[in-house]
């Protein structure tokens, strides 16, 4: 007998700031709408108001999963959030939300995975309640990354989007919930992909600030290459871990950062397009909330049904990768009229 307990995602929740910045760029750097449309499919994305951190996305995302839940707030016995724009050093987001959500006791920790970070939390969060350990989590996806963007650099601007993405983990029946997860990294490609200054190995100084050296930097062609090979990779390996082949995958949800990577991984899948869950026309790249808003609006809008296998994939920076098979758990939410 296995020691360990199914564990599935019992709600979900997102949260998208309300202001919109459509590809309408040119006023303040060299680009095109019709580029960014061909070269990447965005079409406008979200952008939080100044005073927004990340703890202020996270909050209402994870409000909404809890409804869906029924689960109330003191429930949670841990929380994960995966951030790469933290709201500060330390203390963590997660024990922000935690105080703001009144779910004070459990377990509170920030993952940090890049665009992976979702994914990370996922697999962290479901064994240390499959264990026993814990038993219900609350795994968030979070970013402002208009505050690290930098708004001259046409190559990475036009990118990012801000938003955040919730999941609550309880455990489930036999047979349903995260049947296997992959997770990986390559240290070797981190200068592909970073904030060079802001941490201890280049501390802010005048000069950093002046340099733009705490945004983010990115050799975007090399990370394409890198991107079109993992997500189909992580998606076959997740799927080995779950016993499953991929024509057994319902629905795919990608992480969204460019229409032309996930096309790349459809391929390689065989997946047909009306079985993936496509968004970043409307919010970009959001990093680690990309997998968790898409999988909301999913299940929101009746795309996802009780049995179905998912796959949740993204990939980011450090290199990293991570992949998930679902097998979602949950009727159809009223909402979706199905
Ligand atoms: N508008 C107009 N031209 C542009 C723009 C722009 N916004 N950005 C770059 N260009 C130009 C380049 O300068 C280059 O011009 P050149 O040929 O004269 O030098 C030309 O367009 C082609 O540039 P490439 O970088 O080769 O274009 P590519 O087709 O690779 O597309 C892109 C660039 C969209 C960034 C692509 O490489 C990509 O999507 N990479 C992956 C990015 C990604 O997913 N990052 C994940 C972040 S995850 C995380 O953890 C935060």
């Amino acid at each position: 007998m296995s020691l360990l307990r199914p564990v599935g995602i019992v709600g979900t929740g997102s949260y998208l700031p309300p202001r919109i910045l459509t590809n309408d760029l040119e006023k303040m750097v060299d680009t095109s709408d019709e580029w960014i449309r061909t070269r990447t499919g965005i079409r406008e994305r979200r952008v939080a108001a100044e005073h927004m951190a990340a703890s202020d996305l996270a909050v209402p995302a994870a409000e909404r999963a809890l409804a869906m839940a029924g689960i109330r707030a003191e429930e949670v016995d841990l929380i994960v959030v995966a951030t790469a724009t933290p709201d500060a050093f330390f203390p963590s987001t997660a024990c922000v939300v935690q105080e703001r959500l009144g779910a004070v006791g459990g377990a509170a920790f920030d993952i940090l995975a890049g665009c992976t970070g979702f994914l990370y939390a996922l697999g962290v969060a479901s064994q240390m309640i499959a264990t026993g350990a814990h038993n219900v989590g609350l795994v968030i996806g979070t970013e402002v990354l208009s505050k690290i963007t930098n708004w001259e650099d046409r190559s990475t601007c036009v990118l990012f989007g801000d938003g955040a993405g919730a999941a609550v983990l309880a455990p489930v029946e036999p047979g349903y919930g995260i049947l296997g997860v992959h997770l990986g990294a390559d240290g070797t490609g981190a200068s592909l992909l970073h904030i060079p200054a802001g941490g201890s190995k280049m501390p802010a100084t005048e000069d950093t600030v002046k340099n733009k050296l705490h945004t983010i930097h990115m050799l975007g062609s090399e990370v394409f290459k890198f991107a079109v090979r993992i997500m189909g990779e992580a998606s076959l390996r997740a799927l080995e871990r779950a016993g499953l082949t991929k024509e057994e995958i319902d629905y795919f949800i990608p992480h969204q950062a460019n229409i032309r990577i996930i096309e790349a991984a459809c391929k390689r899948l065989n997946l047909p397009q009306e079985k993936v869950y496509i968004n970043l026309d409307r919010y970009g790249n959001m990093s680690s909330a990309s997998v968790p808003v898409a999988l909301d609006e999913a299940y929101r809008e009746g795309k996802i049904r009780k049995g179905h296998n998912l796959v949740l994939v993204a990939f980011g920076a450090g290199l990293t990768w991570g992949a998930a098979v679902v097998r979602w758990n949950l009727e159809a939410p009223p909402e979706a009229g199905v």
